[in-house]
């Protein structure tokens, strides 16, 4: 039965969910997070809350029997292994013809993330969020983010001469000899951390290879930023293991919410309804689209209009890898959290990042994740048969990523003599089109919601993640959503409260 009516309820402790947790608690509003993942406070038998990528173990994937690593091969080897089904860290979904690879727990894509922080270029923005006052994000919104993000830039120093780094230094070497600017990337990893990981003083996480499946020191995830904040305040309570199946119009007024409590086999071990004044949908831009498409198409939120669903994007992700020459090695210790990247944005509609291979050998080979200007757009709709929602992207609509991905490594590969990896992604295979990090979409500001991510037809639900971004931030993501959710909350607090 419904309980008592809460002020508000935050589906998903991510980027957006986190934002608006804190600055609503600040606002002196009782917040309750739900959260499907776990809450990873906790270290396993091994000590650690986090596992490595070295050895995945069953607090890797979400529910899956075996591992899904994003790079499949290695030298024509494939690496994925069989582990326990259990509510792990990161969860591979497989959506029409893509992987979307999504943080699971409290922090979303936080907890998972190479912690990349970039700011979008200025001139950029308005192809981006093409609604939003440039100026006032520019000027307030992405500093604040930002600063609540702990954003830092590594040593410039330090980056000349770590072995860490070897592979983002052969990374530089053939972008600037190609004439491509090299820039660094800020992120909220701790540099003045890693630099004491170098000189063994301190437990080892990105020098350890520590990535995608959790970083146990050095990274700030929302768990240490925004929602450590949250928490002090008093005001905020997160449940954990919990899944939002539905949210419909409550007969007294308000929403009732109703939530699944999962084992860590993901079998739900108790239904509770919760009455909520104000429900802010940060389940991110795939479980956000997901349960938006489902209480339309099912009737428990019919009036949503016909843009929920709409407007997705893989912010152009491909992957690829090239083989250098025996004088180019990029080093057998690589650190995991990238620093740097290639930007080709403007000429040729990719920024890439010099990505790491942390396999503890030395393997000749430089990785990279582009991002690009893909065009392509998909849609979530309900499938009625299956019960589920489905997704339409299709994998050859990556093209144009792997075309503009081209423009820079194909110039490369000339000036060097050198050529792609294919082995990587499986036998002969030079591209990974199979996936993305970065899901936006499927409930775009000003179209599905209002200017501020209030959804059309609903009074006091609101869309406060990644999936308000139609598809693309040049940049990688999360900095983006942060902002945007800080911009968004503060008028919805002024004014809707
Ligand atoms: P986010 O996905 O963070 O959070 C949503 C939360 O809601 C999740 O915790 C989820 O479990 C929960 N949830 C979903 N459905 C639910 C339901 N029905 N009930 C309850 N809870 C539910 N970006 C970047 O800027 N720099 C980087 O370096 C990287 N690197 C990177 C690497 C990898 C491996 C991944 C997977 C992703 C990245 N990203 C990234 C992307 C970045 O992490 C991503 O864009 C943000 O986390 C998205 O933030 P949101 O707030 O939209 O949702």
């Amino acid at each position: 039965g419904a309980e008592a009516t809460i002020p508000v309820l935050v589906i998903g402790t991510g980027y957006g969910g986190s934002v608006a947790a804190l600055r609503l608690a600040q606002a002196g509003v009782n917040v309750q997070m739900y959260e499907m993942g776990m809450a990873w406070d906790t270290p396993g038998s091994d000590g650690k809350i986090f596992c490595n990528t070295t050895s995945p173990d069953q607090r890797s994937y979400w529910l899956r029997t075996k591992t899904k690593q994003p790079l499949s091969n290695f030298l024509g080897f494939p690496i994925d292994k069989n582990i326990p089904r259990y509510t792990g860290i990161l969860d591979a979904e497989e959506m029409g013809g893509i992987i979307v690879y999504q943080g699971r727990g409290v922090g979303g894509g936080s907890l998972v993330n190479g912690g990349m922080a970039v700011t979008p270029k200025r001139e950029n923005f308005s192809a981006i969020l093409p609604s939003v006052n440039a100026d006032e994000m520019y000027n307030t919104y992405y500093p604040r983010a930002n600063a609540a993000l702990g954003v830092n830039t590594i040593d410039p120093a330090w980056f000349e001469t770590t072995a860490a780094y070897q592979y983002a230094r052969v990374g530089r070497k053939h972008a600037q000899r190609s004439g491509f600017p090299f820039v660094f990337v800020p992120d909220v990893y701790d540099w003045d951390y890693m630099k004491q990981e170098a000189a063994g003083t301190v437990p080892k996480s990105a020098l350890a290879g520590e990535i995608l499946y959790g970083n146990n020191y050095g990274k700030k995830s929302l768990q240490r930023t925004y929602i450590a904040q949250a928490k002090a305040t008093g005001r905020v309570t997160i449940f954990p293991q919990h899944r939002v199946t539905s949210v419909a119009p409550a007969a007294g007024g308000g929403y009732n919410v109703v939530i699944e409590q999962i084992s860590t086999s993901g079998d739900t071990v108790a239904t509770k309804n919760v009455v909520a004044a104000k429900v802010f949908f940060a389940a991110g831009s795939v479980g956000t689209s997901k349960l938006l498409v489902k209480l339309k198409a099912t009737g428990a939120l019919p009036n949503l209009n016909a843009e929920v669903g709409q407007g997705w994007g893989d912010n152009g992700n491909v992957m690829c890898g090239r083989a250098n020459h025996l004088w180019d090695p990029t080093g057998s210790l690589q650190s995991s959290i990238p620093c740097s990247g290639i930007d080709n944005w403007a000429a040729g509609g990719a920024f890439a990042e010099v990505a790491p291979l942390p396999t503890g050998i030395e393997t000749y080979a430089s990785f990279y994740l582009s991002i690009t200007k893909n065009p392509n757009r998909a849609q979530f709709s309900w499938n009625a048969a299956a019960g589920k929602v489905d997704l339409n992207w299709q994998t050859a609509w990556k093209q144009p990523s792997i075309n503009m991905a081209k423009t820079i490594f194909d110039k490369i590969n000339a000036k060097e003599g050198t050529i792609y990896r294919t082995d990587l992604f499986g036998t002969y295979k030079i591209w990974g089109d199979h996936l993305t990090y970065h899901p936006l979409g499927g409930a775009v500001l000003n179209k599905a919601t209002d200017n501020y991510g209030r959804l059309h037809g609903y009074p006091g639900l609101y869309v406060i993640d990644g999936s308000l971004i139609p598809g693309n931030t040049s940049v990688n993501p999360f900095v983006t959503i942060t902002a945007l959710a800080e911009r968004n909350i503060e008028q919805i607090i002024a004014t809707d409260l």
